[in-house]
């Protein structure tokens, strides 16, 4: 297996399925790639700008896992629109672990 499929969800309700997300990869490199509204991932996947935060569905929060210090710092700065379950999405590494994965884009305001 080099690639699994993932599932974002976008603002506006549209399901956005990328069947064929590299392994290695970030989640929010392969929605960039895609086109997926609201990801934009401005400072490279540098944990540094919290324009590619994600929900992350409920069935997948183990398998994510949780945020580290210096991610929880960054989704700080949109504590507005932050929820238990939120992830920056360039810190969300693809592995066969995530094959199924389902998030949906956080809005911005
Ligand atoms: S791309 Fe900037 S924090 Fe994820």
């Amino acid at each position: 297996m080099s690639t699994v499929t993932v599932t974002l969800v976008q603002v506006d309700g549209q399901e956005v399925v990328i069947d064929d997300a590299p392994l290695g990869e970030s989640l929010m490199e392969v929605a960039r790639s895609r086109g997926v509204d609201g990801i934009l991932g401005d400072c490279g996947g540098g944990c540094a700008c919290a324009t590619c935060h994600v929900y992350v569905d409920p069935a997948w929060e183990d398998a994510v896992g949780k945020p580290d210090e210096i991610e929880e710092m960054t989704l700080d700065m949109v504590s507005h629109v932050t929820r238990d379950n939120s992830r920056l999405s360039c810190q969300i590494r693809i592995s066969p672990d995530l094959d199924g994965l389902r998030v949906t884009v956080a809005p911005s305001d």
